[in-house]
């Protein structure tokens, strides 16, 4: 804990644009560089990564630094946000710049040199061909963004190369549903695309909330994201943000803890900030100080130890690994800093941006400090949640999945303590920490964040949260349907593992029938209807997910019977009384844990036609194949 935390600054907008009749729409350039920076202690070497970062700033103070996590977009309620998303992975003379981490060509993915992502043109797993070295293909998506036009949601198969001077002839520089978008964004929308960047529209006509952005290509989400483009994307104001909470003494308007950055505060700032960003990453590294990603199956230990005659199998592809958890806890870009806060309450806004490892935040172990949950993906619960009084103290985070945590630190005695976590250096399956699972690795992956607590420099103006009164949460128009859907993973014969994660869904029977990416989509709702979504969960492991452009609210969870390794039996049957959700998943949210052995069903509305993804997003899986495109309302093509 020798690095102060970095407390990411706001992106610098390039512009405002004024159309005729029309709203004031935030305009940004922002592109994804390749950069050194020092996310381990100064003295130790510096890190090879990639992040956005502003191209252009209206503001002559706005910063233009590239960093990862990237700097904050701060959008307003109602008052869209247009970003030119720059793929820059290129030299100062002009050629690609190749992946930092080993890209697998055998899974479904991107894959520029077939030409398409088709199947027939990618290499077999039997061949076991070395990684793809050639120009990154990226496409940006706004994690819980609602609204949006399908051509600015990120889709997985729209993805662009840079603008290199040397992209081996045959390669394509798109994927197919780019040269799809392409045609609707320029036309009917008047949004500029071309070689090496597109513009997207955000409406941010949803509720305030923590939102995320990060690429989404294809097959390498999980690396580029590890390589690590990402930042949070806050939507403020509205009826549904801070100024509608409510103090429930004075019924007058209450005050969160703040301020928050602004565009142009200087870095480091003088300024002390009470609301603060937080997202925790997972990582590993090389001697060198550059990022470790396995580049075989046989990181996996087990791979190799439980089956001694282990060797390269037709049904496994040679580099994608299952899960990934890294040895070292980066928050905000550095591993392992240090935070000073003083004797009074903070907002903290907490992303768990790891690749595949579900968190137990543990802020028992600062003494006297109160924690409450009063937000989550959606925006506000229905009401604070005093997680230290019910919860220990404690909070689950699944990858993906957000915090909005006011913690007070008033009785908290000065002096240094570490924010842990308890979750599991291995994939995760419901249960409590020691009886259940075995918690992280306590000198390491155990330990988040230290806060060093000080005496407090003025009063605290903001309400305590127990006299919160947050803004009502809509109800949802009655459902015209309910979708039986089902989390799958097929085992591998050649080892004690996956070969591969699936979607799909239950047939008449109950018995999961799996989808791949490339299959029909199956779930097409129509515009502004309210379906439930049940996911029924056949692997031993749980999966946070994702589904995009929608919000939805947690129903319940039930479970199903279950063989001796806890896995749901076919044909589904389920057992007892459905469970409603945590205190802390109400309200809407666009990411939930579906345990293993249970079915978890979610109500969403869906409100803007176009051609969608739902996902886990344990990236390893993401990128395999539990990931599947939905449609709301017909098709376009
Ligand atoms: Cu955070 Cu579909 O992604
Ligand atoms: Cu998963």
């Amino acid at each position: 804990f020798v690095t102060p935390m970095l407390v990411p600054p706001v992106m610098p907008r390039a512009g405002t644009i004024r159309r005729k009749g029309g709203k004031p729409v935030d305009y940004y350039e922002i592109s994804v560089r390749q950069l050194s920076q020092q996310i381990l202690p100064v003295g130790l070497p510096a890190t090879t990564v990639w992040g956005y970062g502003a191209v252009r700033s209206a503001n002559r103070r706005g910063l233009l630094v590239h960093h990862a996590p990237s700097l904050t977009i701060e959008a307003r309620w109602k008052r869209p946000v247009q970003v030119k998303w720059v793929n820059d992975l290129v030299d100062s003379a002009g050629n690609y710049l190749p992946h930092l981490l080993p890209v697998d060509p055998t899974l479904h993915w991107a894959n520029p040199p077939g030409g398409d992502d088709g199947r027939d043109s990618r290499p077999t797993f039997a061949a076991t061909p070395g990684a793809y070295t050639g120009p990154v293909p990226l496409v940006t998506h706004v994690h819980g963004a609602v609204g949006v036009g399908d051509e600015s949601d990120g889709y997985a198969e729209a993805w662009f190369l840079p603008a290199a001077r040397n992209v081996p002839a045959g390669c394509a520089t798109e994927g197919t549903w780019h040269s799809f978008f392409r045609g609707k964004a320029s036309s009917a929308l008047g949004l500029e695309w071309g070689p090496g960047f597109v513009t997207f529209e955000y409406p941010n006509d949803q509720r305030a909330s923590t939102l995320w952005y990060h690429d989404h290509t294809l097959g390498m989400t999980r690396l580029n994201v590890y390589a690590g483009p990402a930042g949070f994307f806050l939507v403020r104001g509205g009826p549904q943000g801070d100024s509608a909470i409510r103090d429930s003494r004075s019924g007058a308007m209450a005050v969160l803890p703040g301020p928050a950055p602004k565009e142009g505060d200087r870095v480091p700032s003088r300024k002390t900030y009470f609301e603060l960003p937080i997202v925790i990453q997972d990582r590993a590294f090389n001697e060198d100080g550059s990022l470790f990603y396995p580049d075989s199956r046989e990181f996996f230990d087990g791979a190799t130890a439980q089956n001694p005659g282990f060797a390269p199998a037709t049904d496994l592809s040679p580099i994608w690994n299952p899960e990934f958890f890294g040895n070292a806890i980066m928050v905000n870009g550095n591993t392992w800093p240090f935070q000073v806060v003083q004797r009074r309450r903070y907002r903290l806004r907490l992303l768990n941006g790891c690749q595949a490892r579900f968190l137990v935040l543990d802020f028992s172990r600062i003494p006297g400090a109160q924690v409450w949950a009063i937000g989550n993906e959606g925006g506000f619960l229905a009401a604070p949640v005093d997680l230290t009084a019910t919860n220990g103290s404690r909070l689950l985070m699944a990858p993906a999945e957000r915090a909005d945590l006011v913690v007070d630190f008033t009785n908290v005695p000065e002096g240094s303590y570490v924010l842990g976590n308890e979750g599991p250096d291995e994939p995760f399956g419901g249960g409590e920490p020691g009886s259940d699972f075995d918690g992280a690795d306590p000198r390491t992956t155990g330990q988040v964040l230290q806060f060093r607590v000080v005496a407090p420099v003025s009063p605290d103006p903001s309400t305590p949260p127990q006299f919160l009164v947050l803004p009502p949460v809509p109800s949802l128009p009655a459902r015209t349907r309910t979708r039986r859907l089902a989390l799958i993973e097929m085992m591998s014969s050649a080892w004690d593992g996956p070969a591969e994660a699936m979607l799909g869904e239950l047939d008449a029977d109950g018995h999961p029938v799996h989808r791949m990416w490339m299959d029909e989509v199956t779930e097409n709702p129509s515009v502004g209807d309210t379906e439930v979504w049940e996911v029924y969960n056949f692997t031993a492991d749980a999966h946070p997910i994702h589904i995009h452009e929608t919000t939805f609210q947690v129903a319940d969870r039930q479970a199903l019977v279950t063989n001796e390794d806890g896995e749901a039996e076919a044909p589904a049957r389920l057992v007892g009384e459905p469970r409603p959700p945590e205190g802390w998943e109400t309200g809407f949210k666009d990411t939930v844990i579906a345990y293993p052995g249970e079915v978890t069903r979610v109500r969403a509305r869906f409100t803007r036609a176009g051609q969608y993804t739902w996902h886990c997003h344990i990236v390893e899986h993401e990128d395999n194949e539990m990931m599947r495109p939905y449609r709301i309302g017909p098709a376009q093509a």
